[in-house]
């Protein structure tokens, strides 16, 4: 997979910036989830040139979105106070559950590592966990992949295959909230505007 990432970083004139999140990501993360930002970043880039073919910045911003979406996923939840503390929206960000955390720390990272600083890209990683009624394409294609890069490689392709974005979408958010029941968790407000927007449409 890192090959085919590596081959779409180039196709968009990101190989530089590519490899060093993957180098980063490599240092820092498990291995579960280096694959699985790979896997997302594959699905993210092809959900973006199917849902506008000639976009090139959709295309970008989908690919690094992904490539960034869980740099912060698997760090203590004082790391996630102390970058909000740092950026000033420590109030912003209190009282959100821990899981939800990494979604609203990795933009602020990604520009403090990084130097990318994009208001689209930061909007779309914010709301990946929750997701959010009125998602732009963006954070939708992300909220999409990161569920296909969820799944085994074989059974995300055939999901991708058989399914719009909305489709997908619609997955997420029902496994989302039936795991967060099952696990006896408090389900975000996001969360279920963001289904009660979907459901019944497909
Ligand atoms: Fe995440
Ligand atoms: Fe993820």
């Amino acid at each position: 997979m890192k090959g085919k990432i590596i081959e779409i970083a180039k196709t968009l004139s990101l190989e530089e910036t590519a490899l060093s999140i993957i180098e980063f990501n490599e240092q820092n993360l498990s291995d579960y989830r280096k694959s699985h930002i790979l896997q997302v970043s594959y699905f993210s880039y092809h959900l973006a040139v199917r849902e506008n073919q000639e976009n090139d910045d959709l295309h970008k911003k989908s690919f690094l979105a992904a490539m960034l979406h869980d740099c912060t996923k698997e760090r203590k939840p004082q790391f996630h106070y102390d970058l909000f503390k740092k950026h000033g929206v420590e109030e912003k960000y209190s009282g959100f559950p821990v899981p939800v955390l990494h979604s609203k720390s990795a933009g602020l990272f990604a520009q403090d590592q990084f130097s990318i600083r994009d208001p689209e890209i930061d909007e779309a990683i914010s709301c990946h966990t929750t997701g959010k009624i009125d998602m732009s394409d963006l954070a939708q294609i992300l909220y999409a992949a990161d569920y296909l890069g969820s799944l085994e490689f074989e059974a995300a392709q055939s999901s991708f295959n058989e399914n719009d974005l909305s489709s997908l979408c619609l997955e997420k958010v029902k496994k989302s909230m039936t795991h967060l029941v099952k696990a006896n968790h408090t389900i975000h407000p996001d969360t279920f505007e963001y289904y009660n927007s979907l459901a019944g449409k497909s």
